[in-house]
């Protein structure tokens, strides 16, 4: 079609090790303090998006997972923004409408940090539809607009949000704090509890934590700063001791600044405690071995009830054995992504739970940033939707 542009990309999922929990400026999605995630491999999890452009259509469109949407407030922000900095030679394409078709290979809203790989991805595609320069335009302040969360995903790797000073965001950006090819034998276990919605939203339930948790306050002046520092040589040095214990205690401060919440949050259910049981009692029989180190493996939650589960390569088999031995599932295609061996587990020192408790397993490992894709589109060739 006549001056039709269409571009598709895929943005990875961001699990933080060091939370983002509580907004300073609800608008422009400034957060109370730094947080710092691990990037997940696209190949495993992820977001694709097309983007379409063209002086023909009538208006924006937004299709996700195959049904269409308005586009909210945060979409708009974010194409607005990105329109603002469009490059000299396509300026004429900011007058045209979009048509924007998205799918996530994982459970939406379901807790699995699917509004970061979404905005990460849209912005990133809009950068290549827009010819935006990302040496002089910081993708992760206009990704930071859709989810705050998302500004993360924009690296590969290791990445640090550093929550800025001034009013207008300016300074509120994500920087990589290493490669994914600094701890390449890191590996992330996704447990899904749960397909079902959330409850109360990231943005409702950390609005409601700001004013009503004075637990929220204390941490984010006292603790997460510290937290960060040790964070950041922990993955430099690949110290898994220190970084699976602040990744621990992270989670559990964040959880109980959910419950600190009035009235609270309940994200985590009894399958997650028995998840965290599990790994406490594996990391036990790990030093009962003879492991070198306190700890083999560390589970932290976001909003909802599943785990991610970080663990080194030497151990994944193992643990991934324990795992299925301990929550039993009807499911053919039980564990998922990465080719692990999963072998009847000889340990009988873990409870048994249901089958059925876990819905099913994604291995995946630490992966690189946003990609353009060249085939896949989600559009017809015309721009049309695929129905
Ligand atoms: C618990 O980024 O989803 O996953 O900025 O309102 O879109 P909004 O919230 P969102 O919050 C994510 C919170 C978290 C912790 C984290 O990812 O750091």
């Amino acid at each position: 079609m006549e001056g039709l542009v269409m571009k598709t990309c895929e943005g990875p999922v961001n699990i933080a090790v060091i939370k983002y929990w509580g907004k300073r400026n609800d608008e422009l999605i400034l957060p109370m303090n730094d947080s710092l995630s691990v990037t997940l491999h696209v190949d495993h999890l992820r977001s694709r998006t097309t983007i379409a452009c063209s002086p023909v259509f009538k208006e924006d469109e937004f299709w996700l997972n195959g049904k269409p949407f308005p586009i909210n407030e945060r979409m708009r922000t974010c194409i607005e923004e990105a329109k603002k900095h469009i490059s000299e030679e396509k300026k004429e394409l900011s007058k045209y409408k979009l048509r924007i078709c998205s799918e996530n290979n994982f459970a939406t809203a379901a807790g699995l940090a699917s509004s970061a790989a979404g905005f990460a991805c849209l912005v990133y595609c809009l950068a290549q539809v827009y010819g935006i320069d990302e040496k002089v335009v910081d993708l992760t302040i206009l990704a930071r607009r859709g989810s705050g969360s998302a500004c993360r995903s924009i690296y590969g790797g290791f990445v640090w949000w550093q929550k800025g000073t001034s009013d207008d965001g300016h300074d509120s950006k994500a920087v990589q704090v290493a490669s994914e090819a600094r701890w390449p034998e890191l590996r992330a276990v996704i447990l899904v509890v749960s397909h079902k919605q959330k409850d109360v939203s990231s943005k409702d339930g950390m609005k409601r934590s700001r004013e009503t948790s004075q637990l929220l306050h204390f941490r984010s002046k006292q603790i997460v700063q510290q937290r960060i520092e040790s964070m950041i040589k922990a993955i430099n040095a690949k110290d898994f001791d220190a970084f699976a214990e602040i990744t621990m205690k992270e989670s559990n401060q964040f959880h109980a600044v959910a419950l600190d919440t009035f009235p609270p949050c309940f994200y985590m259910n009894d399958v997650s405690r028995n998840v965290i049981d599990l790994v406490n009692k594996y990391n036990a029989y790990k030093v009962d071995m003879g492991s070198s180190t306190r700890y083999s493996a560390a589970y932290t939650f976001d909003a909802g009830p599943n785990a991610c589960i970080y663990l080194q390569d030497k151990d994944l088999s193992e643990f991934l054995s324990i795992i299925v031995s301990s929550f039993p599932s009807i499911e053919k295609e039980y564990v998922r992504g990465l080719p692990v061996e999963v072998v009847s587990s000889s340990v009988d020192i873990f409870p048994k739970h249901a089958p059925g408790a876990l819905d099913y397993i994604i291995c995946t490992k630490v992966g690189p940033g946003p990609r353009v894709i060249e085939s896949d589109h989600l559009l017809n060739p015309d721009g049309s939707f695929k129905v």
